[in-house]
């Protein structure tokens, strides 16, 4: 029985005040319960999806992979024992920490710490955006997708896939060598890209509507250095999206108009377009390594590789004189 969805993360930091302020009025999350150490933070219904820890660290602490319930739960417990992996029990008071029900806690073979719980509280009120914004695409997709850097792909695929039951999305070698894994419809949920060093490269959160990406372009641009990844589209799932670098030493991709798959279905491939149909200029990389990655994107253009926008309703109308028989339904004036 593996993982439904990534449920949330705990996150690393300096100090809990580099976050607030980040969180709500570039990314739109609210900020919800503080104390003295930690600063719970939510995209939904949720009491969190997002919870800062003030403990001196960068990154993420904890990935919290939700299961379906208690039985869930165990199973995994009892894969994990079985691959000769140690698993403890989540004391009462880390669950009531982390607002679930319960949890096991695990490590992966890079010594990540995987949390994996069912029964999230939700907030008794509802959720308010921290900035102007139409919310983000959670639910059972959950928080988005998390991205690491690893310095060689080594046995954290097989123990994804083999242990955990992830399933490979797909995968590339150019311009860096790259696993994406899905538990659901999301295209994939974990990744990792062997840049050669070891950390945590970005959380992908998906916004409601194309507008909160462009508006939060805007906000970004007002702030020398924020952006890490300029804007751009992905070749896999489809997103168009931006990366802002947060306080803690990773990026938050602003990404809008993710595909959905089939998981029962679907089959990896060797994704030969690279990441990117266009744009993505990586901030971070060195200057070989994008001259590379935009040779690539130049080679899309040139092959005409285009794919379909996955617009969700409520984002879209279609132009008048497009389709006869719904213009003959609106009346054309819009
Ligand atoms: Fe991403």
């Amino acid at each position: 029985m593996r993982p439904q969805s990534l449920g949330y993360l705990i996150v690393n930091a300096k100090n809990l005040d580099d976050w607030p302020r980040y969180a709500t009025e570039q990314i739109g999350m609210q900020a919800g319960e503080r104390t003295s150490k930690t600063l719970a933070l939510r995209m939904d219904d949720r009491k969190q999806r997002l919870c800062v820890e003030a403990n001196g660290g960068e990154g993420i602490g904890a990935f919290g992979w939700e299961m379906a319930d208690a039985d869930a739960m165990r199973a995994v417990a009892t894969r994990l024992e079985a691959a000769g992996v140690a698993v403890t029990h989540g004391p009462r008071a880390l669950a009531d920490e982390r607002r679930v029900k319960e949890l096991v806690i695990a490590h992966d073979p890079l010594g990540q710490r995987l949390e994996f719980f069912h029964g999230a509280e939700t907030a008794p009120d509802d959720f308010r955006t921290g900035r102007e914004h139409s919310g983000f695409r959670t639910g059972p997709l959950g928080v988005g997708h998390v991205v690491i850097t690893v310095e060689s792909a080594g046995d954290l695929l097989a123990f994804y896939k083999d242990v955990l039951g992830f399933s490979l999305s797909d995968y590339y070698y150019e311009p860096f060598e790259a696993y994406f894994l899905h538990v659901n419809p999301r295209h994939h949920s974990f990744a990792f890209i062997a840049t050669g060093k070891r950390g945590y490269h970005h959380v992908m959160m998906e916004h409601w509507s194309f507008d909160d990406v462009g508006q939060g372009l805007d906000l970004a641009l007002r702030e020398e250095g924020l952006i890490g990844v300029t804007l751009g589209r992905h070749c896999a799932d489809y997103v168009t999206s931006f990366y802002t670098n947060t306080p803690s030493a990773f990026m938050i991709e602003h990404g809008w108009g993710g595909a959905n798959i089939d998981p029962e279905t679907w089959v990896a491939t060797h994704r030969k377009e690279g990441p990117s149909l266009w744009g993505h200029e990586r901030l971070w990389m060195s200057a070989e390594g994008r001259a590379n990655a935009r040779k690539i994107a130049v080679n899309n253009a040139s092959n005409g590789v285009r794919k379909p926008v996955q617009v969700i309703e409520g984002n879209y109308r279609l132009n008048p004189g497009v389709c006869p028989w719904w213009d003959s339904l609106t009346g054309k004036a819009r």
